[in-house]
Order: C-alpha cells, then sequence, then structure tokens
C-alpha cells in the first residue's frame, strides 16, 4: 500500500465545485493581486479569530519579518525564540535586522520552554516569539507573564496551529501580533504561498498593511516591499475556511486513532499534550531511538514520512556562527534523532492507517524490541 505524507488532491475533490467556482470568479474578476477575494478573506480570518485586523501577505515568512519591522526591531536588538522550528522563524529575525537567541524546548511538548526563558534575557532583549509547534500552543500564560514583567514585544508563529486552543483561548491573540502560514499543506492551505498578521494594535496593523505594500499606494509614505496575497489564493482560503474546524476534528480523530495504535509498540513515545491545550495536530510527531531505522522500514513499505526538522536549528550551518554546543540545548539536540512525522490528514482511511502501525509493530518485532 502507498500511503502519501498528505492528499491535497483528496482534499480538492471533497470541494471540487466550490474552488472551481471560486476560481473561475477570480478570472472572471480579473481579480488577480489583493481585491474583493483578499478583503473578504482578511475579514473573514479576523472575525474567525476575534480579532480586529487580519493583514494579509504573500506567505507566513514575509508575515514575521513585516511584524518585526512594524515593531521598530533595531540593529542588535535580541529576540528569543524556539531551538525547535522551521528557519522562517529565525531567519526573519536576522533579516529585520535583530538577533537570534535561541532557547531549548519543553521535554514532553517541543516547544519553547518558559522556565528557561528568563536566563536568556539581556539588556537587549526586546521580544519573544514562541511557535505553536506542531499544532499544539506553547505554555502562553507563562511566556505573556515574563514578557509582561521584562516590557518585551511577543509575535505567535501560528503557522503550524490555526484554530488550536490554550485554556479555551485561540492561538494568534495573546501576543502583540501573530503570523500564519497558509501554505499549501498547512491545516488552512492555499493553493501557493499565502500567509497573513493579526493583531489588535491598530497602528500595527496600518503599519505593516502599508509596508507590505511598498510603502503606500498612491503616496509612499515609506519604502516596503512588496508582499500581497494574490486573489487566487484568497478565493481558494475562502472556501476552504468554513470547513476547517471539520478538518480540525478529522484531524483529532486521525491523532488519537494512531496514540492507540502505537501505544506500547517498541520504544515509541506518542505525542503528548499538555494539559488546558487543544492540539490541532499539524504534525504528528512520534520519537523512538530507532528513528533512522524505522523511517527507512516505512519508506521500504510505501509509507512516507517527514523529519520537522533533521536538526534542531541552532545545529544548522546557517547559525554556525553562533558556536552552539549539543550541551547548550539538550532537549532539541536529543530530539533532533528521534522524531519522524507520520501521514496525518482528514482523509486518511482507517485501513491507511492500520497499515502505517501494522509496519511499525513489523519493525520493532523484527528489532528484536518487544512491542
Ligand atoms: C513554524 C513556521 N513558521 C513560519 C513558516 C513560514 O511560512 P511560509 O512557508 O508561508 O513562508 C512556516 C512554514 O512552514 C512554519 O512552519
Amino acid at each position: 500500500m502507498k500511503i502519501p505524507f498528505v492528499d491535497l488532491h483528496a482534499q480538492y475533490l471533497g470541494i471540487k465545485g466550490e474552488i472551481d467556482a471560486a476560481i473561475a470568479d477570480v478570472i472572471a474578476r480579473s481579480a488577480f493581486v489583493r481585491g474583493a477575494h483578499v478583503e473578504a478573506f482578511e475579514q473573514a480570518w479576523a472575525a474567525a479569530l476575534g480579532m480586529k485586523f487580519c493583514v494579509s501577505c504573500a506567505n507566513g515568512t514575509d508575515a514575521l519579518y513585516v511584524t518585526m519591522r512594524g515593531l521598530k526591531i533595531k540593529p542588535g536588538d535580541e529576540v528569543i525564540t524556539t531551538a525547535h522550528s522551521w528557519i522562517a522563524t529565525t531567519e526573519t529575525i536576522t533579516q529585520a535586522g535583530g538577533k537570534v537567541v535561541f532557547c531549548d524546548t519543553d521535554p514532553v511538548t517541543f516547544n519553547l520552554d518558559p522556565r528557561l526563558i528568563e536566563s536568556r534575557i539581556t539588556s537587549r532583549t526586546v521580544g519573544i516569539i514562541p511557535v505553536h509547534l506542531y499544532g499544539q500552543p506553547a505554555d502562553m500564560d507563562a511566556v505573556m507573564a515574563i514578557a509582561l514583567k521584562h516590557k518585551l514585544w511577543v509575535i505567535e508563529d501560528c503557522a503550524q496551529a490555526h484554530l488550536a486552543r490554550y485554556k479555551g483561548r485561540l492561538v494568534g491573540t495573546f501576543g502583540n501580533a501573530a503570523t500564519f502560514s497558509f501554505y499549501p499543506g498547512k491545516n488552512l492551505g492555499a493553493y501557493g504561498d499565502a500567509g497573513c498578521i493579526v493583531t489588535n494594535d491598530a497602528d500595527l496593523a496600518d503599519w505593516t498593511g502599508t509596508f507590505a505594500r511598498h510603502g503606500g499606494k498612491g503616496d509612499h509614505v515609506m519604502e516596503g516591499i512588496n508582499s500581497r496575497l494574490d486573489g487566487l489564493q484568497a478565493a481558494v482560503l475562502n472556501v476552504k475556511l468554513p470547513h476547517l474546524a471539520g478538518w480540525t476534528e478529522g484531524r483529532r480523530r486521525v491523532a488519537a486513532r494512531y496514540d492507540k495504535l502505537l501505544s506500547g509498540v517498541g520504544d515509541v513515545v506518542t505525542p503528548k499534550t499538555a494539559p488546558d491545550r487543544d492540539h490541532v495536530y499539524h504534525l504528528y510527531v512520534i520519537r523512538t531511538e530507532k528513528r533512522d531505522g524505522l523511517k527507512k522500514h516505512l519508506t521500504d513499505a510505501g509509507v512516507a514520512t517527514v523529519l520537522n526538522y533533521p536538526k534542531a536549528l541552532p545545529y544548522y550551518p546557517a547559525y554556525a556562527y553562533l558556536g552552539h554546543k549539543p550541551a547548550d540545548f539538550p532537549v532539541a539536540y536529543a530530539n533532533q534523532s528521534r522524531i519522524l512525522s507520520l501521514p496525518i490528514y482528514p482523509e486518511i482511511t482507517e485501513d491507511m492507517q492500520d497499515y502505517v502501525a501494522e509496519q511499525i509493530r513489523t519493525f520493532f518485532n523484527g528489532n528484536g524490541v518487544p512491542s
């Protein structure tokens, strides 16, 4: 059996009529860049989160960069963030003129460990970027308390956590601003690159919206960048948004089933959700000491898996200049050789999941580890 890591075509088939009509409408109106579909999506996404403003961008990476510029980051300003994320979280700190300061992760949730944040704060620290990694909210009460105490801004990187909740409250509503990615494989995904900033700060929304569109249309009040959402992406997102809650339930169902199927299999540690957090399972990431062997076995058996991510950020060549050692971030360092993301999407069938689990059991039996 062949099990893809994600199956966007299966999702398309479920909403084909709506998507095709929405795309045809964009073409009929030549509403290719910004326009009515984009405005409708900005309003709908802000409303879905209960936020005042949504500023759409070309992608989630730009959303981070533009937000930091909007918060007036200055050369040498330090920003604390997790050692375990996609590089967009940190490359944008540097691009905006700041200095990346890594912090290790919680041993259970893969998220920024708030117990370690204060030890990373210096007189140059200006902000914290928690990432709700894999779809599980970071410990926002703790992050916000530290930010308040030290007068730091907070940008929530919500690229993987659409509609996830912390103590019943949606992620993206805690910090000064939050950024989302709508990359095709995300829980809410466009048919190309797309992203946005959400905030309740009118000045920040105004500045970032202006900066992202060449510093203003007609009257350039500043030099900006070109980071516009296009109409086709917005039209696709408008069709998909009403389905998101149902798809999220589907992901939770699949995750709960994996939890059961993989319980007690070899040394597999299934993802744990901390109390009071509603995980949206953008990714379902197991841990095992036999990760490389298991990945190969699953690949040979037709099951696609991914490493999110092959290394913790401080250990990529891009950050060699910081000179970090394994002991600096022991949790993130250990996880980089243990993590394995299994296929998860609402359309995966029980038969497909059974097959994935059976292959994992077979691998551990063959390796002499009791399952
Ligand atoms: C945690 C995180 N932050 C930021 C981004 C950047 O989003 P985009 O790919 O839309 O630029 C991603 C996308 O993969 C992500 O996973």
